[in-house]
């Protein structure tokens, strides 16, 4: 039996979704036999964590501070061994360009693109490369946040005349943005567990909806397949595509690799790391480890034995 802290909600816009995790995780860990404290995190963190003293956090914090590295740094220099990524893992997984530069260096396939923060078009005429990026990249582009989940702030522009509003959109939510190239095909998603692919969850929305923040939390506008209906081969590539990026970026205990597959040509493009998925009861990873015979207060057990 351990003191284990649950770290949840905080101020990110993926707040909801994080409480959500959050409570799962406690019920799971009591049903463990656990001595559970949930902690909203707030500007009281620290003095919390130095008054309880845990043996071990569970982080099921999502996005801006609990997935990027901050809660973690702060943990580390308060001594308390904590679940998922550490310090380093968490900035590069959160930072969608630095991933991606890291793919990039290392073979593993993820769509071209061009970055930019708010000072090379405010002060460096940025602006008037968007052709030779749009050129470059061709049409749709997406445009997305360099450091958000949850498809927030994500925008797909069909031509030149919807780039720059979706650049505003893109701005309103983190100083760097992402221009990125259109894959047409589905999403895969594949949770790595102890470095190990779990089963490959294929999303597909309903009625060819945008897979939108909506979408992704409202059960019965994304159909799930789990395990995805793929060849054979094209499981285990999408499987060893995910393992070798959370090990590129040094991940630890457990990630999701977001790939794209190319309807027309099979391709496999791998989108992002989340260095801490969700774990609400509509969340990939949670059906992942499903479909591997592993039950949700397996998959928490597991997660917070592997905790460092
Ligand atoms: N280059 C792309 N081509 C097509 N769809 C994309 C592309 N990038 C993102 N998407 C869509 O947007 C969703 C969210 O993008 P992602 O990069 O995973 O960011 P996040 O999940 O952090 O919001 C993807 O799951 C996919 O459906
Ligand atoms: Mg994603």
């Amino acid at each position: 039996m351990s003191v284990v802290a649950v770290l949840k909600g905080g101020r990110s816009l993926e707040r909801q979704v994080s409480l959500q995790s959050g409570a799962r995780v406690e019920d799971a860990l009591e049903r463990l036999g656990h001595e559970v404290h949930g902690i909203d995190v707030d500007h009281d963190l620290v003095r919390r964590l130095r008054e309880l003293a845990p043996d071990v956090a569970f982080v099921a914090l999502h996005g801006r501070d609990g997935e990027d590295g901050t809660v973690q740094e702060l943990l580390e220099v308060l001594g308390i061994p904590y679940t998922g990524s550490g310090v380093s893992a968490c900035v590069r997984a959160s930072d969608k360009v630095l991933a991606k530069h890291e793919m990039r260096d290392a073979g593993i396939p993820t769509p071209d693109s061009l970055s930019f923060n708010e000072t090379a078009f405010k002060e460096l005429g940025a602006a008037d490369a968007l052709g030779a990026i749009e050129e470059r990249l061709g049409f749709p582009l997406v445009v997305k946040p360099a450091d958000q989940g949850s498809a927030l702030g994500i925008k797909f522009a069909a031509a030149a005349a919807e780039v720059p509003a979706a650049l505003v959109a893109a701005f309103s939510y983190s100083t760097k943005v992402l221009l990125e190239r259109h894959v047409a095909g589905h999403d895969l998603a594949v949770s790595v567990l102890d470095g190990v692919a779990l089963p490959i969850v294929e999303a597909v929305p309903v009625d060819g909806q945008a897979y939108d923040f909506t979408a992704r939390y409202t059960i019965g506008r994304t159909d799930f397949v789990c395990p995805a209906d793929l060849p054979d081969d094209v499981t285990a590539r999408a499987q060893e595509l995910a393992v070798r990026t959370h090990e590129l970026l040094g991940c630890r205990g457990f990630s999701r690799v977001d790939l794209m597959r190319d309807h027309a040509t099979g391709e496999l493009w791998v989108l992002e790391v989340n260095a801490i998925p969700g774990l609400t009861d509509t969340s990939l990873l949670p059906q992942a480890a499903d479909a591997a015979g592993i039950g949700f207060d397996e998959l928490v057990g597991r997660i917070l034995a592997l905790a460092g």
